[in-house]
């Protein structure tokens, strides 16, 4: 085979052009540790000659120090880079890595094989056109060719190479090959696989990689190479999928010029086409298609490009830009599937950021349906879900969002959730559907409002958030601060951590998901109190800085009043009011705030009372005081 590389000595100009108009090709690959996935990698690289000629003396001489191969060249080495993993014989991280031959570009997203690595194989295969799996033909299908497959299944990567490799150490049986093929399509027809080729190599000898080998005249398909150089690109597909642009940013150099710029993520888009802004539902026309290159007369998927309107319509940055005739879905509830990515588990109920294409809004689990089994397929009940589970869970939103099933469009139908607080991803997911009761529940109106029902009070609602360890003081002095209210005329609530958990959130313990519940039907309780007039005070542990954080979001500006009752854990100890810290010491009682399960303290409070070696009398003359000079109770303290 002639190679473009070649090019690059002789014509370099011409080398660069060749390139720019060849297909690329995404794909990952899974196997384990020694079904010889570096091996195929490297052997790929290779014979695609896009190794200099410094790499493979290295790797030459690597091959004799740590190879396993005796003086032959060990192509694992090539691709597995780091030293740690050459001492160890294994691959673990996504490497991503780029070869050309004269038909295509390729990226591969070399994943390992351990189960504790779902989330690298997700996130290698979350752009993946094709996947190869690799199967040792000594040993055929194992679980983890199973879980792989329902990986990739689950990721939507329509066309699936399984590679049965080290054929050459079964004597190139055919019995072995046909063997794994009819053990395999039976596995692929129940998880709904379909586009499964099968090919028997050696990655180590070379067979059947870019050459029909001679020593499998029996198998008369394709090679791998010709496969990954034929097979359909995505980026084909998605062009006949309809319209989509998510909106990356909305570009305004000057008064006369508006365009809105992104990456089409599926579709074709022509001037005069009518399109449709999402959620917003405005509609306009396309004026232009502006790029680096000049105006033209269509794009495509794949192509970043900016699009002006003919119409002066609201548009930000995260809107979705279709076409009227083929619009997105709307909606704010869904099911969906997500991969746990954190070693902090997922917490049904905590707010979590939601990045689908260029928009961020906040998301809740509502429900977690059940967990998969990667490995049986089996759905089993869970509570959280922990690092690399995978779990169908309802999902509700703050806003609405434009979306399209993730099995339609990957782009718009794929997300990754953030943590509030620490900014890191922690998951990904997939959109299945939007739930149907999210379209059957409307906001009702009602003409009686806060400002009424507060103004008959001759009050202004809010909430005196107490918060604080176990025995730091809190049920005291809300106690008290409510009875001081109530004295001066107004109308109160005290919400206390011990009297909810007697009814309301009877069916709650103090697993970490269990107290994010918790306070969630706390804070929403809070919320209609305030909106019912009152003054609620609340004294709970409420130990994280998330949910105290979501409880202060459910309330208007200024409605929120977070105290910490700072009380050091050596003095709250000392008190031990009910006993618990002592038979928490003693290991009688698991999960107790400070001892085994964390107290996040507030950063910034409204008000922070110091209780040692003061009165309860005297800290609530402090927080009667500062509620006055916030302006919180009027003028009637
Ligand atoms: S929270 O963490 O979910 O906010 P909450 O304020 O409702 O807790 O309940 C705390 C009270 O439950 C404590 O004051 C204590 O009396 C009791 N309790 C029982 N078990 C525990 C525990 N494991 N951790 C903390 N408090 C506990």
């Amino acid at each position: 085979m002639a190679h473009v590389s070649d090019l690059i000595a002789t014509d370099i100009e011409q080398y660069l052009k060749a390139h720019e108009h060849k297909s690329l090709l995404r794909f990952i690959t899974c196997g384990s540790v020694d079904d010889g996935k570096s091996t195929l990698i490297g052997r790929l690289l290779y014979e695609s000659k896009m190794l200099f000629e410094d790499q493979l003396a290295a790797v030459e001489a690597d091959s004799k120090k740590f190879g396993t191969q005796g003086d032959a060249i060990d192509f694992a080495l090539l691709v597995d880079g780091l030293a740690a993993e050459r001492e160890q014989g294994i691959t673990i991280d996504v490497a991503y890595r780029f070869f050309s031959t004269d038909k295509r570009k390729f990226i591969v997203a070399d994943t390992p094989g351990h189960e504790q690595y779902t989330r690298n194989m997700v996130t290698g295969a979350s752009t993946a056109d094709v996947a190869i799996l690799m199967v040792d033909a000594r040993k055929g299908i194992l679980t983890q060719t199973r879980r792989h497959s329902y990986l990739v299944s689950l990721l939507g990567i329509r066309h699936i190479v399984v590679a049965i490799n080290k054929m050459d150490l079964v004597d190139y049986a055919e019995k072995v090959f046909r063997d794994i093929v009819e053990d395999y399509s039976a596995f692929a027809a129940q998880i709904g696989l379909d586009n499964v080729t099968f090919i028997p190599l050696s990655a180590f000898r070379g067979d059947n990689i870019t050459t029909p080998s001679s020593a499998m005249p029996w198998y008369h398909g394709t090679t791998l190479m010709g496969y990954l150089e034929t097979v359909e690109v995505d980026d084909a597909r998605m062009q006949r999928a309809p319209f989509r642009l998510p909106v990356q940013w909305v570009n305004r150099p000057n008064l006369d010029f508006r365009g809105f710029a992104g990456q089409v993520a599926s579709g074709v888009i022509r001037p005069g086409d009518r399109i449709r802004v999402q959620p917003s539902g405005r509609e306009s026309t396309v004026a232009r298609i502006v790029t680096h290159g000049g105006d033209l007369a269509q794009a495509v998927a794949g192509q970043s490009i900016t699009l002006t309107l003919a119409d002066e319509i609201d548009i930000s940055r995260g809107d979705l830009i279709s076409t009227v005739e083929a619009p997105a879905e709307v909606a704010d509830q869904f099911e969906t599937t997500i991969v746990w990515m954190h070693d902090e588990p997922l917490l049904a109920g905590r707010p979590y950021l939601l990045k689908i294409g260029a928009k961020t809004v906040t998301a809740t689990i509502t429900d977690i349906k059940y967990q998969v089994n990667v490995n049986t397929l089996e759905h089993v009940a869970a509570k959280t879900l922990e690092l690399n589970a995978i779990g169908v869970c309802n999902l509700s939103l703050d806003r609405p969002i434009a979306f399209d099933a993730y099995q339609a469009n990957r782009d718009t139908g794929g997300f990754i959730l953030i943590d509030r607080l620490s900014n890191n991803t922690v998951g990904a997911g997939l959109l299945h559907f939007a739930l149907r009761r999210a379209h059957n529940i409307h906001l009702q109106h009602v003409d009686v409002d806060k400002a009424a029902r507060s103004a008959q009070k001759h009050q202004k609602s809010c909430v005196l958030w107490f918060t604080g360890l176990s025995g730091a003081g809190k049920s005291s002095i809300a106690n008290l601060v409510e009875k001081k209210l109530h004295a001066l005329g107004h109308h109160t609530y005290l919400l206390d951590g011990d009297n909810v958990r007697h009814g309301l959130n009877k069916d709650l313990g103090f697993t970490d998901a269990d107290r994010v519940e918790n306070i969630r039907r706390v804070a929403e309780v809070a919320k209609l109190m305030v909106d019912a007039g009152l003054i609620v005070l609340t004294a709970f542990i409420s130990p994280f800085k998330s949910e105290r954080r979501m409880a202060r979001a459910l309330v208007e500006e200024g409605e929120f009043v977070e105290i910490h009752v700072d009380t050091p854990l050596e003095v709250a100890e000392s008190r031990d009011p009910k006993g618990l810290y002592r038979k928490a010491r003693r290991g009688e009682l698991k999960n107790f705030t400070g001892i085994d399960s964390p107290y996040e303290a507030p950063e910034s409070p409204e008000i922070r009372l110091d209780t040692a070696n003061r009165t309860v009398e005297e800290v609530v003359d402090e927080v009667l005081s500062d509620l006055l000079q916030r302006g919180i109770l009027g003028s009637k303290v």
